[in-house]
This record gives structure tokens, C-alpha cells and sequence, in this order.
């Protein structure tokens, strides 16, 4: 019998970790659960309530909000992907705006919020396989995970990837403003104090500035194969 696993995809914003764990998810019929997306639906509710407004670090009057939070992945049948419902509000189309995108890495750097959605993401295990893709997957919520991935990329091939994918959504943003959200977004997840964005040392890293989709997909296919070989010996 084969032992369901729990993948974590970790790395740089745009490197095309969301990409892998979908396609991942999809040919192994696990769970995908997008990490990224939970900080994003926070970051929603904060717009929401207001909390940039005021001062941030008056963020204690958000956190009852964060209280009896409730996140669900659910596979979206019309539009062949998962939907991530906070609170049971259907927000997948609403947190890649750029007002968001924008806001999130701060979101990302309160310890509180961090606190409360590694709980959350580590309840996630109970699933029979799941491939998790953020910043802190393999060397914090999972660190005993089957298989961590690591990706990277060079800024300019993640800004032009992430400037061709807005421009199609319509948005008007330049690729000069998109680089510079994505190094700002490095930077943030780099030397945040709490679980910053760091390579675990038993991971398998994958440079996706010069491999395709595909390929990459390949490639850690055969890289599961091996792992499964290796378990049942
Ligand atoms: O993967 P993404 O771009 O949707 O993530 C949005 C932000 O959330 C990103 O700027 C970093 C943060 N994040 C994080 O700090 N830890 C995670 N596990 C996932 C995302």
C-alpha cells in the first residue's frame, strides 16, 4: 500500500512553487493547501477592518478578529483549481489584488498571526496527502516532511513571469512596479525575525529560471518515485 505524503514547497515569491504544487496535487490526487493564500485572506480582512488606517502595531485590535478564524480548501469544479474560504467567504478572486499583494509581507511579519496559522496549517496533517507550498513549510510546519522542495529563480524572470499573468488578468500595473514588489516581498520574507524564508538543508532545490513547467513536474515525479522505492525496501 502506498503511504500517502506530505510535500512542502518552499521558496522566493513567483519562483513557481504555487505552479508545481498545483500540477503536483492534481496528477498525485492530493490536497493542495496554499499557505501564501491563508496570509493573503488575513491581509483581506485587516484591508477590510481598516487596521492600515490606524497605526499597525495597533495590530492587537485586529487580533480578536483572528480568534475563531476559519479556513477551508475546497477543489472549485467550473474553474478546474482550489478555492480558499475564510470564514467561510469564498475569496479566492479577491486576494491577488494588488492592494493585497501589497500589504501581505507585513501581515506575514506579526508573530501572532504567524503563531496562529502554523497552527491552523500543521491541523492540515490529517489529510491523507498533502502538498504545501509558502516560506516556512519544510523548515518550520512540516520540518519532518517527505519531501521538501526548495525554489528560487532570478528577479527578472519571476517579475516578467508575474508581469505576463497580471497583464492577462487585466491589471494595469508596470513591470518595473511588479520587480519592485517582488524584491521588496525578498527582502520581507528574507530577515523577518520570526520563521524568515531559509533553504532547509534536506531539501531538493529546483532553478526555475531556465526550466519549464513541465520538466519540473517531471523531475519530482521521478524524485517521489525514488522516495517511495527507498520506503518500501
Ligand atoms: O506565496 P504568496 O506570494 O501568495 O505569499 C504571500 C505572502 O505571504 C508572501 O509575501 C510571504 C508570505 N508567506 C509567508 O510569510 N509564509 C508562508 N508560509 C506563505 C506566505
Amino acid at each position: 500500500m502506498n503511504r500517502k505524503m506530505i510535500i512542502a514547497i518552499d521558496g522566493y515569491s513567483a519562483s513557481g512553487k504555487s505552479t508545481l504544487a498545483k500540477n503536483l496535487s492534481k496528477k498525485l490526487k492530493y490536497t493542495y493547501i496554499d499557505t501564501g493564500a491563508m496570509y493573503r485572506s488575513i491581509t483581506l480582512l485587516a484591508i477590510r477592518k481598516k487596521i492600515f488606517h490606524s497605526d499597525l502595531w495597533n495590530i492587537k485590535n485586529f487580533l480578536p478578529f483572528l480568534i475563531n478564524i476559519n479556513f477551508q480548501f475546497k477543489w472549485n469544479n467550473k474553474l478546474n483549481r482550489t478555492d480558499i474560504l475564510i470564514n467561510k467567504e469564498n475569496v479566492q478572486s479577491k486576494i491577488r489584488s494588488i492592494e493585497v499583494t501589497n500589504k501581505v509581507s507585513l501581515i506575514a511579519s506579526i508573530p501572532e498571526i504567524r503563531e496562529k496559522l502554523t497552527i491552523i496549517q500543521r491541523n492540515f496533517e490529517n489529510k491523507q496527502g498533502i502538498v504545501m507550498d509558502g516560506r516556512d513549510i519544510g523548515s518550520n510546519i512540516f520540518p519532518k516532511s517527505d519531501l521538501k522542495i526548495f525554489m528560487k529563480g532570478s528577479i527578472e524572470i519571476r517579475s516578467y513571469r508575474r508581469f505576463e499573468y497580471l497583464k492577462k488578468k487585466g491589471k494595469k500595473i508596470s513591470y518595473e512596479e511588479v520587480k519592485k514588489n517582488i524584491f521588496y516581498r525578498d527582502m520581507m520574507d528574507l530577515y523577518r525575525k520570526i520563521s524568515p524564508l531559509k533553504k532547509p538543508k534536506d531539501s531538493i532545490e529546483i532553478d526555475s529560471t531556465l526550466i519549464s513547467t513541465e520538466k519540473q513536474l517531471n523531475m519530482v515525479l521521478q524524485l517521489i518515485e525514488n522516495i517511495k522505492f527507498c520506503q518500501k525496501k
